[in-house]
């Protein structure tokens, strides 16, 4: 005999499904209560990130908007916050309106885990450590130099390019009356080899990258110069090499000389490109 469910044992069931499909988002909405930036941290992180009228702020669990919105009124940029509390997003919504910003930002109801960050320039977090590190893939995975900034929290062993300590008086959570402002900028992943072309032909570049740090062996003929550097969103920079400096630029598949001392100043502008093959015959 077919026995319908009734509403509330539906709901409970169809509530079961979900978390089931979405571990992480439900985890997240457990776990992350609605706890606002204070004003002068939010400021901070706009500041840190260098926020300007070109950028597009994303903030994952935007609560009642203010990263956003104060993005739009002080820098001019636009932005979009996903909040998955609807009441919040009303809130979001009324606030952009005071503030004079409602046409440059967008609040949505939303997972942030579903939600798509490719559009973003800056992208705000004031989340949890292990919340986090579950976004850490699809953050590094943005177009090298957008920048992700981070209230209190960081991202395990991928270490903030910067971090600055904002004093908060009347901090609601922890014991500290400071809180912590963590930037990363995303760096170009630049991992395998890479071959010389034109004036280049002849000069491989193999690189072992472990977040913004890199180190490799430059070789041509049988002469190989070891590398060590730092990757700043598509620019790597070669720290402390005695053959003279050497800053290359990422673009996709292509890394080009940006500048050179030594003898590989005639190089400069000159391009390597990733091996197709695993080697560069
Ligand atoms: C600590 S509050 C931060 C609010 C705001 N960003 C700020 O700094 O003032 C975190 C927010 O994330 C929201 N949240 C939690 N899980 C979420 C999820 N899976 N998707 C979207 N928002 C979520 C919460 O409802 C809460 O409003």
């Amino acid at each position: 005999m077919y026995v319908p469910l009734r509403p509330p044992l539906l709901c409970l069931v169809a509530a079961v499904a979900l978390l089931a499909l979405a571990p992480g988002a439900a985890q997240a909405q457990d776990e992350v209560p609605f706890i606002t930036t204070p004003d002068n941290v939010t400021l901070e992180m706009l500041r840190i990130a260098d926020v300007g009228p070109g950028d597009h702020v994303i903030d994952l669990g935007s609560g009642d908007g203010r990263i956003v919105i104060l993005a739009a009124r002080r820098f001019n940029a636009s932005g979009l916050g996903v909040e998955i509390a609807p009441d919040l997003v009303r809130q979001s919504w009324r606030n952009a309106q005071t503030a004079g910003v409602a046409d440059r930002v967008t609040f949505r109801e939303q997972d942030l885990f579903k939600t798509d960050l490719s559009a973003a320039t800056v992208v705000t977090m004031y989340l949890l450590p292990e919340v986090n590190l579950q976004l850490r893939p699809a953050l590094l995975a943005l177009k090298p130099g957008t920048r992700i900034v981070s209230h209190d929290w960081d991202m395990g062993d991928w270490k903030p390019d910067q971090t600055t300590v904002v004093p908060v008086p009347d901090k609601q959570v922890g014991l500290e009356k400071t809180s912590k402002v963590h930037l990363w900028t995303v760096p170009a992943r630049v991992q395998g080899l890479w071959c010389g072309a034109g004036l280049l032909r002849g000069t491989s570049l193999q690189l072992t990258q472990r977040y913004q740090e890199f180190e490799g062996t430059l070789a041509h003929r049988q002469r190989n110069r070891q590398l060590e550097g730092r990757i700043v969103g598509a620019t790597l920079r070669v720290l402390g090499g005695r053959a003279g400096e050497l800053v290359l630029q990422a673009d996709g598949d292509e890394l080009q000389i940006a500048a050179a001392g030594g003898p590989l100043a005639l190089a400069q502008g000159q391009l390597f490109k990733r091996a197709a093959a695993g080697n560069c015959d």
